[in-house]
């Protein structure tokens, strides 16, 4: 069992480098399938999520190679279309490979991802795009057999915001027949960075970071290095986790105009925030004496404030001074981290989509279950503002997104570590260690 313990009441200092973007590198290592040829990738975040997705790309053809933090595929030949279930329901973002390889290959086979801890997390706007591109669809068994003639640009309106479909609708667009026009496209960062990706590749996108996007089909790319950003929601992770404990950090190596929304909420409940955006020198400076106040938040789509940063936020505030309010609007079952929290001895009531939290300092420390990343990580927070120590088992989850949490912190003064690693499920070459 893989467990984290946290000795907490320790305040923090110092600086550290923000890992690569998770949800960056993931779409990004998907776009390198659409290249008969070789996709080099910086920065890449050495994380469960980019192991598992390296065991798929190496499952369909690709040769895939992770020599420290740079990743190399050569997505030359594809051997097959069908993206294996085990990872499929390990990690249900590995759906986007379904517009890849129908631009690639006229066919892909996935099975239905199913939903996970936060919601059910469906596909139906994945789905309709590919539709909408000229692709026939049927469902038999809980697998999906996808095939076209060929994609045809088309023009596609969202009804909603998703991050994954219009990352899906842009990856089947780049090679499509004809020009592709997608209104109501997610504005997140890491759609950002897909696009510059792939117009560094040959693609001819514009419109990129507003919510309209237009793609003429090309009919082939080229060979790219391309640097992954810094992950933000790891950043934002590590300033709440300075917050919880008291002290101060430096950051480096994230954009900090991506966190606009976290630093508002960082600057009402009192800390003091520094940054700089210079290109390869940016940081963003935290700063804080008193215990944070509560305040009231709002999760929605970018711009807004981050749904990965709820529960990191949720901790936070229960270990702080005063009462706040958070209300979930984008994923209908993302408080589950409140129960592990109210073991720490937090005061937190939910209603339908509204977390109220009356501050309670110190916690203290017990043992808890990280149910998902996210919650996993928010736990690790909890713990740096709890009396005594801290146990958080099932911390897998944690690894999914974070490369090395305890390291970072430890590196800030943190008293955190590791127990008992176990096997993690994937190797750093994408095998798969056991069965999930
Ligand atoms: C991405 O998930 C991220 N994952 C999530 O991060 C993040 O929480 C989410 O975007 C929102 O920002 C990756 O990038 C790998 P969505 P995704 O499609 O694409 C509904 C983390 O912790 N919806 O924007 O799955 C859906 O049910 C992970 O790093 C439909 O209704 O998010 C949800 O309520 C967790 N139909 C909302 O949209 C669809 O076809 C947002 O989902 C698709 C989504």
């Amino acid at each position: 069992m893989s467990e984290i313990l946290v000795e907490g009441l320790h305040r923090l200092r110092g600086e550290i480098g923000i890992q690569g973007s998770k949800n960056a590198a993931l779409p990004m290592m998907a776009a390198a399938v659409l290249h008969k040829g070789m996709t080099v990738l910086n920065n890449v975040p050495r994380i469960q999520d980019v192991f598992c997705m390296m065991g798929i790309l190496k499952s369909i053809g690709c040769k895939c190679s992770l020599d420290g933090h740079t990743l190399t595929i050569d997505a030359s030949e594809i051997s097959q279309t069908q993206i294996p279930r085990e990872f499929l329901t390990a990690m249900r973002s590995s759906v986007i490979l379904m517009g890849v390889l129908l631009g690639r290959c006229r066919e892909a086979q996935a099975g239905y991802p199913g939903g996970c801890t936060i919601g059910k997390r469906p596909i139906d706007l994945h789905l309709y795009a590919l539709k909408e591109m000229g692709t026939q669809i049927r469902e038999t068994d809980g697998e999906l057999y996808a095939r076209t003639e060929g994609l045809k640009g088309s023009e596609i309106l969202f009804s909603y915001p998703s991050v994954g479909a219009t990352e899906q609708a842009v990856l089947a667009a780049v090679l499509a027949d004809g020009a592709t026009l997608i209104q109501g496209a997610a504005r997140e960062p890491e759609i950002g960075n897909l696009c510059r990706l792939l117009n560094h590749m040959g693609a001819k996108i514009s419109g990129i970071e507003s919510d309209t996007l237009r793609i003429k089909g090309v009919n082939e790319l080229k060979d790219t290095v391309y640097d992954i950003p810094g992950d933000r929601i790891v950043a934002g992770t590590y300033l709440y986790a300075v917050m919880a404990a008291g002290g101060e950090a430096v950051l480096r190596g994230i954009c900090p105009a991506e966190l606009n929304r976290v630093f508002q909420t960082a600057r009402q409940m009192g800390a003091k925030l520094e940054w700089e955006n210079l290109p390869g020198a940016s940081f963003i400076k935290v700063q804080i004496n008193d215990r944070p106040d509560g305040i009231w938040v709002k999760t929605s789509p970018y711009p807004g404030f981050p749904t990965d940063l709820q529960s990191p936020l949720m901790a936070l505030m229960a270990a702080g001074n005063g009462n706040g309010e958070i209300r979930e609007t984008v994923f209908e079952e993302r408080f589950g981290t409140a129960e592990e929290l109210r073991k720490l001895g937090a005061r937190i009531e939910i209603q339908k989509d509204r977390a109220r939290i009356h501050g309670m300092y110190p916690l203290r420390g017990e043992t808890v279950q990280a149910a998902d990343l996210r919650g996993g990580a928010a736990l690790v927070i909890a713990g740096l503002a709890a009396e005594g120590v801290t146990k958080i088992q099932n911390s897998h989850h944690i690894f999914r997104g974070y490369e090395d949490i305890c390291g970072d912190l430890q590196a800030l003064g943190a008293r955190v570590r590791y127990k008992d690693l176990i096997q993690r499920p994937y190797t750093k070459t994408g095998e798969c260690t056991r069965n999930l």
